[in-house]
């Protein structure tokens, strides 16, 4: 399998991003969780990913907690979408496993500079200052990572916390700037794409008859984080964001996208953190992201609640 960090601010999708990634022990190995500030603080983003790893049966995992806020501006938080614990809609008990023994940051240098290069994937499903951090503390790691897939962004649909910046970006956009100009290899899933990974009610009805604790918990955090749709788009479905990431890993032929040049601005007042996708190439900059845009919907979900499902 191929061997994963996943770093995350849990976060109702962030969850089933996580879970997803561990009901597909065959392809992927999580080999550890760093937590960031994001859509609640840090010790909340890291409580929540150890209650979600307890919750799928590996406590073995460790979780790292990382940095308290971003590079340079202060944190901005989204419990308007995640309520007050970041996980609300599900009834977790207290972790029993302690907190992995260093600082998020040094495990994600030191776990990249122990692996041979090329063997190990960066999933950043939140604020990207954890990486952004390693790479400045250790630059050694960056010609080392496989790949950082990330869930951040958007060009198409505009931004979804101001009218040009989407959450994660926006959180923190020059730890994002940091990483885009890197030269690491690069996907990004936006919101142009996310977009199309709408949960819906019957699909929500399907999970809840799997009948495991897993499914039943994590239909109660979908159920939550789902009223945030009637409020915004008027409907009852909701996309769920950061597990297109593990998609993305599990099964590319369920996305569409192209390389481009990518710039993240650090500096309007009106657009910062927005992501710059050249998508047409009009300034010739050689791409340095894959920026995917389509999405199989009907697949996405068939491969989510299959992977859920073997979940205890
Ligand atoms: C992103 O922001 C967070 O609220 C979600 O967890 C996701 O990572 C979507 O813009
Ligand atoms: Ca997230």
């Amino acid at each position: 399998p191929r061997k994963i960090i996943i770093d995350t601010d849990p976060g109702q999708d962030d969850a089933f991003a996580m879970l997803l990634a561990l009901g597909s022990p065959d392809e992927l190995e999580v080999i550890g969780v760093t937590a960031v500030a994001g859509n609640v603080p840090l010790a909340r983003t890291t409580l929540n990913a150890q209650m979600v790893l307890e919750l799928a049966g590996r406590a073995d995992i460790p979780v790292y907690p990382g940095c308290e806020r971003p590079m340079v501006r202060s944190l901005f938080t989204a419990e308007y979408v995640h309520g007050d614990s970041g996980l609300d809609g599900c009834d977790l008990p207290a972790p029993s496993a302690p907190l992995g023994e260093k600082h998020g940051v040094d495990f994600i240098i030191d776990s990249l500079m122990a692996a041979p290069p090329g063997t190990v994937t960066v999933c950043t499903l939140g604020p990207m200052t954890n990486l952004a951090m390693a790479m400045v503390k250790q630059p050694a790691i960056v010609p080392r990572i496989a790949e950082v897939v990330l869930m951040g962004g958007g060009f198409f649909e505009g931004g979804n916390t101001t009218p040009a910046a989407e959450f994660n970006i926006f959180v923190d956009p020059h730890a994002a700037h940091v990483v885009f100009t890197s030269g690491v290899k690069l996907a990004m899933v936006p919101i142009d794409c996310t977009y199309k990974a709408i949960l819906t009610p019957g699909w929500l009805a399907e999970l809840r008859t799997v009948g495991s604790n897993t499914a039943i918990q994590s239909a109660g955090m979908a159920e939550f984080y789902q009223r945030f749709g009637n409020e915004k788009f008027g409907t009852d479905s909701y996309p769920l964001h950061d597990p297109c990431v593990i998609g993305y890993l599990l099964r590319p032929d369920l996305f569409g996208g192209r390389m481009c040049h990518v710039a993240i601005d650090l500096v309007s007042p009106l657009t910062a953190g927005m992501t710059v996708v050249d998508w047409w190439n009009v300034t010739k900059k050689p791409p340095n992201c894959m920026v995917l845009r389509d999405l199989d919907n009907d697949g996405f979900y068939a491969l989510l609640l299959e992977r859920l499902a073997r979940l205890p």
